[in-house]
């Protein structure tokens, strides 16, 4: 190697190994060590400027010269949030929530915020942005992205709904009806045509679910023609519906209980940037 490396006008230390192999003195280029030297400078001053050494095992520490503390910043990053917020909270207090969805702006910050409490409160029911959750007896809490509504899908009807909460009623009809009446009316509701039996009305299902079989908002009575279905939709499941009810009391009866919101875990204009965000799911109605 030596021989084909003329290094002749480096320093050596003078040292030799193993007969040939000198042991040179290489300077780094100049612009390395200006960066070793800056950053070396660098370091000795944040140290002195932010908090640094540990002292003892006690917590004690350097705290700097420049009286920079992370709860310091955190809290003026705060009170700036709280500025901004405090203006929309206030807005937000005062309106109607058709009024906050007509506001543009007041709507997009409803939205922001409505997404992290429907994350909290209501997604572990209604599924994460509302595509509903199942178990056993079907739908356990219904979808709200669709425009199938059994309360209403006007900012309003929504707003009450998470407000009050909704439990839906309907009595069992095991007692009511003979097997083979069940049999009659499961399979016409089974086949989106409950109308087709004179019993849909003979019966007494009309009342609630309407002339039409469409249901009835002020119920949350379901449209029994749509083919939108929250329990099992089999002829067996619809017989199970029928015979057990819907919220009738029994351990065998279908369960739907929404929980009432107002007066609890959230404060009005909670329940205000909810009722909007589920509204701008897509399937919300005019009033
Ligand atoms: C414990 C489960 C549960 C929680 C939590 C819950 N819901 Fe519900 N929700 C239901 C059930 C069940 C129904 C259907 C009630 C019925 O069938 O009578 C419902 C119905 C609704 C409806 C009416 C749907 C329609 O078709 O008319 C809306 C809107 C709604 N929930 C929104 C919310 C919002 C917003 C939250 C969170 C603040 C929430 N729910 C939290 C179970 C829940
Ligand atoms: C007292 C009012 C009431 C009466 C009477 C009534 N229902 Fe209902 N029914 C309801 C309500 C409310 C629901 C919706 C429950 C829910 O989803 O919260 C319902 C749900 C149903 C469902 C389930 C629909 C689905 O999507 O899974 C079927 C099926 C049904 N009813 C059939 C009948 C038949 C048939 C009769 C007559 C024998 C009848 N109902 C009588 C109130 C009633």
């Amino acid at each position: 190697m030596s021989d084909k490396h003329d290094a002749s006008s480096v320093p050596t230390t003078g040292h030799v190994w193993d007969d040939d192999l000198g042991d040179y003195i290489n300077q780094p280029p100049k612009w390395w060590m200006l960066g070793l030297t800056v950053s070396a400078i660098w370091c000795v001053v944040y140290w002195l400027y932010y908090p640094a050494f540990p002292i003892s095992n006690a917590g004690y520490f350097t705290k700097g010269l420049g009286g920079w503390t992370a709860i310091g910043e955190m809290e003026a990053d705060k009170s700036v949030v709280d500025e901004v917020r405090g203006k929309w909270e206030s807005k937000l207090k005062d309106l109607t929530p058709a009024a906050i969805l007509a506001d543009e702006d007041l709507a997009k910050y409803s939205l922001a915020s409505g997404k992290v409490l429907f994350g909290d409160n209501c997604a572990a029911c209604h599924g994460t942005n509302g595509v509903g959750t199942h178990d056993k007896q079907g739908l356990f809490a219904p979808i709200l992205t669709d425009d199938d509504w059994l309360y209403g899908g006007s900012i309003d009807a929504i707003h009450e709904t998470i407000q009050g909460g909704r439990q839906g009623m309907m009595m069992a009809h095991a007692d009511m009806l003979s097997e083979a009446e069940i049999d009659t009316l499961a399979n016409a509701v089974a086949a989106g045509k409950p109308t087709s039996t004179p019993l849909f009305a003979e019966k007494g299902c009309t009342a609630c679910h309407g002339e039409d079989g469409k249901g009835m908002q002020a119920m949350g009575s379901a449209n029994l023609t749509d083919s939108v279905w929250r329990f099992d939709s089999s002829v067996e499941g619809i017989k199970y519906t029928i015979k057990n009810g819907v919220n009738a009391g029994t351990p065998e009866t279908r369960v739907a209980v929404m929980p009432a919101f107002q007066g609890g875990k959230l404060s009005d204009a909670e329940i205000k940037k909810l009722a909007v965000y589920v509204y701008k799911f897509g399937g919300g109605q005019a009033n």
